[in-house]
C-alpha cells in the first residue's frame, strides 16, 4: 500500500526498495495507466537520461552527410541534458490518438517515431494506448532500446513497415526534407497515418541569429499546407491541420498536421 493512514509512515520512507519493485510491477503490468500521469513520464526520461555514462549514446550511421543540416548531431546532444519536455510530443501526439481510424486499432498499431530525442515521447506514445512492443524510435542519437540509431533520409527499416509514423519538430534538421518523406511513405504501410510536427516563425534566419538562437539552415515552414506538398501525392485524407492564426502570425508557432496516405487499391488505379 502506497496511501497510508494520517499519521503512519508512508511505505517509501520504511521500505523504499519495496515502492521500488512495486513501481516497476505497475509500469509493466499498466504501462498506459501509469504513464498517463505527465509528472511520472518526465522524472522517468529524466533519471534515465541522469543515470547514463558517457558510452550509453550511440550515433547512428549516416549515408549522405549533405542531407543533413550543419552541426544536426552536437545540436541534439545539447538538448538531451536538461529538462525533459513532455509539452510539444503531447500536442502532436494527443490529436492523433484522437482519431477514430487510429482509436479503434491502437493495440495492433505499429508506430514509428523520427526524432524523438528522449523516451518521454515513446512515453507518452504508451500512454494514449500504443502498446509498447509496436513501439520504435528513429534518431541520429540513441541511448533506448526504444530508439534505433538510423537517419530519416535513409531508414533501417523493410518497405510496409509501420502503420503510423510520427514527425514530431524533426523536418527542420532536413536539408533534404523530400528525401526524408520519401522514406516516411516507403516504410509506412499504403493507407498509414502520419503525424507532423514543425516549428512556426516569422522571423528569418538572419533575425533569430541575432537574437542568438541556434539556427537550423533548412527552408521555414509557414503552413501546413507546404509540409503536406512534400508527401504528394501519397496525402489521401487529412485529419486534421494545425495552421497559424492571422492574429497570431507574429508569435512563434507550432504548424501541426495528421493525414492518412492512399491505400494500394486506389493508387494503382490512379484514384
Ligand atoms: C528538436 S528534437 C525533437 C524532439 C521531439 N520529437 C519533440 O517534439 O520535442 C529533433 C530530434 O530529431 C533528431 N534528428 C535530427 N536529424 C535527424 C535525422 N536525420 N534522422 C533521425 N533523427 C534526426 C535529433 O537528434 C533530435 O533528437
Amino acid at each position: 500500500m502506497i496511501l497510508t493512514a494520517p499519521n503512519k509512515s508512508p511505505v517509501v520512507e520504511k521500505d523504499g526498495p519495496v515502492l521500488v519493485e512495486l513501481v516497476r510491477q505497475l509500469l509493466q503490468r499498466y504501462p498506459d495507466e501509469f504513464l498517463q500521469i505527465p509528472f511520472i513520464r518526465t522524472t522517468l526520461a529524466t533519471m534515465k537520461i541522469d543515470s547514463l555514462g558517457d558510452d550509453a549514446f550511440q550515433l547512428g550511421d549516416v549515408d549522405d552527410p549533405s542531407a543533413l543540416i550543419e552541426n544536426a548531431v552536437s545540436y541534439n546532444m545539447k538538448g538531451l541534458v536538461g529538462k525533459v519536455s513532455l509539452f510539444r510530443p503531447s500536442i502532436l501526439i494527443m490529436p492523433l490518438r484522437s482519431i477514430d481510424a487510429v482509436a479503434e486499432n491502437l493495440k495492433k498499431l505499429k508506430v514509428l517515431s523520427v526524432g524523438p530525442r528522449t523516451e518521454a515521447e515513446i512515453y507518452t506514445l504508451v500512454a494514449c494506448g500504443f502498446e509498447p512492443d509496436n513501439i520504435r524510435g528513429l534518431d541520429l542519437i540513441s541511448y533506448s532500446d526504444f530508439v534505433d540509431a538510423g537517419d530519416m533520409h535513409a531508414m533501417p527499416y523493410e518497405d510496409d513497415s509501420f502503420d503510423v509514423i510520427v514527425l514530431g519538430w524533426v523536418l527542420a534538421y532536413s536539408n533534404d526534407q523530400k528525401k526524408a518523406a520519401a522514406e516516411v511513405l516507403r516504410v509506412l504501410r499504403p493507407g498509414g497515418v502520419v503525424a507532423v510536427g514543425c516549428e512556426y516563425t516569422n522571423l528569418s534566419n538572419e533575425e533569430l541569429r541575432a537574437q542568438d538562437a541556434d539556427v537550423a539552415e533548412a527552408p521555414k515552414f509557414k503552413t501546413t499546407q507546404q509540409i503536406l506538398t512534400l508527401f504528394e501525392p501519397a496525402v489521401d485524407e487529412i485529419y486534421f491541420r494545425h495552421d497559424i492564426a492571422p492574429s497570431r502570425r507574429e508569435k512563434p508557432g507550432s504548424l501541426m498536421t495528421i493525414f492518412r496516405t492512399a491505400p494500394d487499391d486506389r493508387a494503382s488505379d490512379g484514384g
